[in-house]
């Protein structure tokens, strides 16, 4: 089946997390890819355990409680740059093939979006700043529902939005947890093994792996 709508995750996907860090690796100190590390598995922890308990908060706040939680861990990290690497949150870069493999979906008659469970404040800031707001024919986020991935209902609001089957979009995510969700709510699915990790989630897997969105069709 030749698909025509595209759906992306934002972070790790699109917008390289790592890169806030990386951008003020000096002023953190030598500690830096282990704050990252436990910033961004915190992050998505308090999204799982929030959407569990029934208790939503927006995903900046998640980012903002987690970068505090990550400096607590890592005390040789500095911490006067805290407000350095939130605001290059706002602002983070794309990976390098992204603009171009967007364009020639785009070129192809596709249908693009972004699906996240980013702030609709970040989301936009973020589309902005990598210059690929013309690409994007919509940005869904999870603001709308109050729940995180991989609750069902995140994924439904692409599909009750543009009325498609599930199995008529294609989802991609470099977070294997994010492919399973929507494998299991029925997308196909393509996972962006940026990182090279090993498979999980093995009752859920994608109908193809890639180690970068560049080849997607
Ligand atoms: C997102 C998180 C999962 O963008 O990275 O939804």
């Amino acid at each position: 089946m030749r698909h025509t709508a595209f759906v992306f995750d934002a972070y790790g996907t699109l917008f390289d997390v790592h890169a806030a860090v990386r951008r003020h690796a000096e002023a953190v100190g030598p500690d830096g890819q282990q704050l990252s590390e436990i910033w961004r598995a915190k992050q998505l922890e308090y999204s799982w355990v929030r959407t569990m308990m029934g208790a939503f908060q927006d995903f900046w706040q998640l980012t903002e409680q987690a970068l505090d939680h990550a400096f607590e861990k890592v005390p040789s990290a500095n911490r006067s740059a805290r407000q350095d690497l939130l605001d290059a949150y706002w602002r983070l870069d794309c990976y390098p093939e992204v603009p171009a493999v967007l364009k020639a979906l785009k070129a192809d008659g596709a249908r693009l979006a972004i699906l996240s469970n980013g702030s609709r404040a970040m989301l936009e800031a973020a589309v902005k700043s990598a210059a690929l707001d013309p690409l994007l024919d919509d940005v869904f986020s999870v603001d709308d529902i109050g729940r995180f991935k991989t609750d069902p209902q995140v994924y439904d609001m692409v599909t009750t939005a543009w009325r498609l089957y599930p199995d008529a979009v294609s989802f991609q995510s470099s977070n294997r947890w994010d492919i399973a969700g929507a494998t299991k709510f029925g997308f196909r699915t393509v996972w962006i093994n940026r990182a090279n990790q090993p498979d999980e989630y093995r009752d859920f897997s994608p109908a193809l792996i890639l180690p970068s969105l560049e080849g997607l069709s």
